[in-house]
């Protein structure tokens, strides 16, 4: 594979396909190098609304593009491998959502981007891991039910005690691998280091951290510090912007295990592979559309 030549295929093809590449924080190292704008579920989506190109390659998973689609339906955007999911996402269905409507009637529905574009359509706002906090917070309802991850939710709930918050039982499958005695572990090794994690990551690991924050905050935090050290909570993606940004700062993965296998089934050749044959195209039907669109717009007046 001669990497230069498919680098100079997809800029070529972006050209004259006049396309735009958004990468988040998770992918792999080539794909972030070659993207137009990286970054957090959040910063992406507001990219994504903005942007005056006719195509929006996102590498990301599946319903990060489902988003850039809904808040753009006027463009043709396009996610290079189609079965890039999210177990997260997987984790809650629109049944569960009419279900928690009739058992809980008075309360309104925050629900994380991490879901399918029906559960959004069902739901009052949006949030992602950035704003989660201040949603809630805001959201004009004491009575809230947070869906579908169960440890971002229990991270807004200590932070908003205010409210009466439901949770639903969801969580990332990469963030779960990491428990309190790796933490115990990685701060013993790296007694000088700061502890900065993702709140996808366990209740009792979030409660050792010294910031808790979206992949996007994780790096404008370490690069703003004067700490030299520092232990990552999250998927090792972050790592290419940590250290391009951060030359002489030091990064330990808190988990070797900290590998979001969705994330990293975007590959350069699939990159060059979607802007040559438009594939693959992300649609959503029309009444679900109108409705998760309603919502994640009023994550965007919110936050
Ligand atoms: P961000 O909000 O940092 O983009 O996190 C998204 C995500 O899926 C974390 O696993």
């Amino acid at each position: 594979m001669d990497i230069e030549k498919i680098k100079k295929e997809i800029e070529d093809l972006k050209k004259q396909k006049n396309a735009v590449i958004v990468a988040h924080n998770y992918q792999i190292d080539e794909i972030q190098e070659i993207a137009d704008f990286v970054g957090d579920s959040f910063y992406l989506s507001k990219v994504c609304a903005d942007r005056p190109e006719d195509v929006i390659v996102f590498c990301g998973v599946h319903f990060m593009a489902e988003s850039a689609k809904i808040l753009s339906p006027q463009k043709n955007v396009l996610l290079p491998e189609i079965d890039a999911g999210c177990p997260l996402a997987d984790m809650i269905t629109e049944e569960d959502v009419d279900s928690l409507r009739e058992k809980y009637p008075d309360y309104s529905i925050v629900c994380y981007i991490n879901s399918p574009a029906a559960v959004k359509a069902k739901s009052d706002v949006v949030c992602t891991s950035s704003n989660a906090v201040k949603i809630v917070k805001n959201f004009p309802n004491d009575k809230i039910i947070f869906l579908p991850d169960k440890n971002l939710g229990s991270f807004v709930k200590k932070q908003v005690p205010e409210k009466d918050i439901v949770l639903w039982e969801g969580f990332c499958i990469t963030h779960y691998r990491i428990k309190k005695e790796d933490v115990l572990k990685a701060k013993n090794a790296h007694p000088e280091a700061l502890l900065l994690v993702h709140p996808e990551c366990r209740p009792e690991v979030v409660e050792l951290a010294d910031f808790v924050g979206s992949t996007k905050q994780i790096i404008d935090f370490a690069t703003s510090s004067e700490k030299k050290e520092f232990i990552i909570g999250t998927e090792m993606g972050v790592l290419y912007t940590l250290k391009k940004k951060n030359p002489d700062k030091k990064f330990y993965i808190l988990h070797p295990g900290m590998i979001c296998p969705n994330m990293k089934k975007n590959t350069l050749e699939s990159v060059r592979n979607a802007l040559l044959e438009e594939k693959y195209v992300i649609d959503v039907e029309k009444d679900i559309m109108e409705g998760a669109r309603k919502a994640l717009l009023k994550m965007l007046e919110l936050s």
